[in-house]
């Protein structure tokens, strides 16, 4: 069914890797790290990215390769009927929507770089917390930067699997990483670093409890983009040789990987220069380049701040590619369009959504339950959708799918061996644990338990 495929393993790693790694690392982790405590939050959060996560990953990348086609066709030929197929569409909604909201913090990253260029962050403390309010207050330039970031998002997607989305991360991930590590090498040869570290690495089990716990699964999933459909729409694009299961750990793994970096390049900052890592979402955006302002002289401030603003944008951008491919090549398929007309009606929606979570959080705040229509789509989709579609995905894989097709995917016809005890476990995972876990965490978010 599907026409494209990733050309090489790399790009097929590098643009997988790329839908994960996003703002949910650089921005979502390290923010929910220091509300929570720290190292014992990391823990955690690390054990249910084996346990749940990867089973989770895993499932998708089956039911993707498996069916070849976008998720609502690979979803339906995994169950055999048409209502499984409802799974994709859930998934695309849930993606539309997280694109609108992020966007809007995507876009915010590209006007800081913007101010970072022409020196415009680094203030104190004041400063800081007025330069972002009136941002946030200036809801033309928020709404308009937001679908400046969905149209940059297009401009890659139109460009096809290969040409467009692989090509950009192949690009795009590399430089990643570089920038990255000069930021925690500036970062932790900071003098009083090592309190970041330790902070980081020493876990203190009295900050557990249940909220802290499903803060972790809650950003695990989002982190590995679990749920929406991103994963099984890409899987249909592995060529049919990928180890699923190797590169399901090579794909979670980086994933961790860049989460624990960037907790590498802010505390360790954040503490030299005696700043609270549980600042809340403000932490990237106010806090930040005064720790930077504070920590080196301006000229290297100066470049360090333009560095980091530059990294956000890419990790946002790898992964906004993603959650637009989920619709666009759902459209285009099931619609028998182009692609860049399906890219057109994606960009139009999530723009709607974008602007209107902007619009949302600016001095009139509309929305439901007390909270911004920002707040609205990051919390349907964290706290319910995402984890719904992981477990519909979960319970599919786990009961439905004939067995030999799953056998055949891990093994990739073959290929691979596949030892009976690690099938035992996957099933066992699939079957019970992973379901299990987001039941609980369903019902607890709607005070059920
Ligand atoms: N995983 C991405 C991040 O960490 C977000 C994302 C969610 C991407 C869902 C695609 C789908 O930022």
């Amino acid at each position: 069914m599907a026409q494209s495929n990733f050309g090489s393993r790399l790009g097929m790693i590098l643009a997988t890797a790329g839908s994960a790694v996003g703002l949910g690392n650089i921005w979502r982790f390290p923010t929910t790290t220091g509300e929570n405590g720290g190292a014992a939050f990391i823990l955690v959060y690390i054990l249910f990215t084996l346990f749940l996560g990867l089973p989770g990953m895993l499932s998708e990348f089956i039911v993707g390769r498996n069916g070849g086609g976008n998720s609502i066709y690979s979803y339906s030929k995994a169950g055999g009927n048409r209502l499984w197929g409802l799974t994709g569409v859930m998934g695309m909604i849930c993606s539309a929507m997280i694109l609108g909201f992020y966007s809007v913090v995507a876009g915010w990253c590209l006007y800081y770089l913007y101010q970072a260029l022409t020196d415009n962050v680094l203030g104190d403390k004041a400063f800081m917390a007025s330069e972002f309010n009136a941002l946030i207050g200036n809801v033309w330039i928020t709404a308009g930067i937001s679908v400046l970031f969905i149209l940059l998002t297009h401009a890659i997607v139109v460009r096809g699997v290969q040409q467009g989305i692989e090509k950009a991360s192949k690009a795009m991930m590399p430089l990643l990483f570089i920038l990255m590590l000069i930021l925690i090498c500036a970062a932790c040869s900071l003098p009083g670093a090592a309190d970041g570290i330790t902070f980081l690495f020493r876990p203190d089990f009295s900050k557990l409890n249940a909220t802290v716990l499903f803060e972790a699964i809650g950003q695990s999933f989002f982190s590995l983009s679990l749920g929406t459909a991103c994963l099984c729409t890409y899987g249909a694009y592995f060529p049919r040789d990928t180890n699923l299961v190797k590169s399901s750990f090579q794909i979670a793994g980086i994933d961790c990987g860049v989460a624990i970096m960037a907790g590498l390049m802010i505390f360790p900052a954040a503490f030299a220069v005696g700043i609270q890592p549980d600042a809340g979402p403000s932490l990237i955006f106010q806090t930040l380049p005064n720790v930077f302002r504070q920590a080196f002289t301006h000229s290297v401030a100066y470049v360090i701040s333009i560095i980091f603003f530059a990294l956000l944008s890419l990790a946002a951008l790898t992964s906004t590619i993603s959650m637009h491919e989920i619709g666009t090549s759902m459209i285009s398929e099931e619609r028998h369009i182009s692609r860049t007309k399906a890219a057109w009606v994606v960009t139009i929606v999530c723009s709607i959504i974008g602007v209107l979570s902007a619009i949302s959080m600016g001095p009139r705040p509309i929305g439901f339950f007390g909270k911004t229509l920002f707040d609205n789509f990051d919390g349907l989709t964290s706290n319910i959708l995402l984890p719904l579609g992981a477990f519909v995905t979960s319970l599919l894989v786990g009961w439905r799918m004939p067995q030999e097709a799953i056998i055949n995917e891990l093994t990739s016809n073959g290929r691979y061996r596949l030892p009976a005890k690690a099938f035992a476990l996957f099933l066992f995972l699939v079957r019970f644990f992973v379901p299990a876990c987001i039941l609980v965490i369903i019902l607890s978010r709607f005070n059920i338990l």
